[in-house]
């Protein structure tokens, strides 16, 4: 059977304990060859992407590295895309020539629905257009559950451009499985509504003291046909700042996707802040992709 990973909503509660599991195992383990550069040895995936990427493209890739994997990174703007080359063709000719499994990111929300009973090789969601972003929800998860050694009852802000956010689409699915609330902060044009009974509106300010993780998000400006985006306001309403770090517990921590843009979803100095782990989720996402390849392409499948 083809294992795509394709969101984290069609994966259960103890299939995601198991990669979480896995992650931790990795993150233990990624430096020693012995341990891990044989269990994907031999294979070879395809790095697709139509959107810019640095962290997912390029944990990726050292993912499969140290799983002892070969990596083609295809880049459309230098390939037959330009010719008028459709996606599925892409993708079919990529499985023509051979390879193992495909990571592939796009801007449209429905991409896979096209694609995941046609192509005969695992596809992994990099980011599809503001639906989910999955290999990103796990590391989000990972880099809780090493935290706080639990998830259940967690409580996380979301706060920024929550409407066109992938990311918060996956975090969110990752809330209602494992019993987390989820309160959503920022313009109102850019949060959604929601029915759920695990989410709450509320202004940023009100939602600080009550929490342990922040989820900052960056205004997904290519995602917008137009916005009158001033940076120092939006800093001034809705950025992570000294001041509302200081509303917050001492052992709750800060959270960002990235890329980040300094000065206006956060402030410079708290990017690196001792209650930041931006740069540890980075770290993280090596070893939640580690799992994710393994998963979809090890051993049994
Ligand atoms: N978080 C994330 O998806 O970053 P990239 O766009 O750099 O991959």
């Amino acid at each position: 059977m083809i294992k795509h990973f394709l969101s984290l909503s069609s994966l259960t509660p103890s299939e995601i304990t198991a990669l979480l599991d896995r992650s931790h195992f990795f993150s233990q383990n990624y430096r020693n060859p012995d341990k891990v550069h044989h269990l994907l040895r031999h294979k070879i995936i395809a790095n697709v992407f139509y959107e810019p990427s640095t962290r997912t493209r390029c944990s990726f890739e050292v993912a499969a590295k140290r799983l002892g994997t070969e990596v083609v990174n295809f880049v459309p703007e230098n390939s037959s895309v330009r010719k008028g080359e459709t996606v599925y063709d892409t993708l079919k000719a990529l499985e023509s020539l051979g390879v193992d499994g495909i990571v592939f990111r796009h801007s449209d929300d429905h991409v896979f629905d096209q694609l995941k009973n046609r192509i005969k090789l695992p596809l992994l969601n990099a980011g599809a257009g503001k639906y989910e972003h999955p290999s990103q929800g796990l590391l989000d998860l990972f880099t809780l559950k090493e935290e706080f050694k639990r998830l259940e009852g967690l409580k996380i802000a979301i706060c920024g451009d929550v409407k066109h956010s992938r990311v918060a689409g996956s975090l969110m699915v990752a809330a209602e499985k494992f019993g987390m609330e989820i309160y959503l902060s920022g313009p109102p044009s850019l949060v959604p509504k929601s029915q759920k009974l695990f989410v709450t509106e509320i202004p940023f300010d009100d939602a600080l003291p009550k929490v342990d993780a922040v989820m900052m998000l960056r205004i997904q400006l290519e995602r917008h046909e137009s916005l009158d985006l001033n940076q120092e306001s939006y800093h001034r309403d809705f950025g992570m700042t000294p001041e509302r770090l200081g509303k917050m517990k001492k052992e709750a921590i800060i959270l960002h996707p990235g890329p980040f843009n300094r000065g206006i979803e956060i402030s410079d100095e708290l990017v690196e802040h001792p209650q930041s782990r931006i740069f540890k989720q980075m770290e993280n996402g090596v070893y939640a992709r580690m799992a994710i390849l393994e998963w979809a392409m090890g051993q049994g499948n």
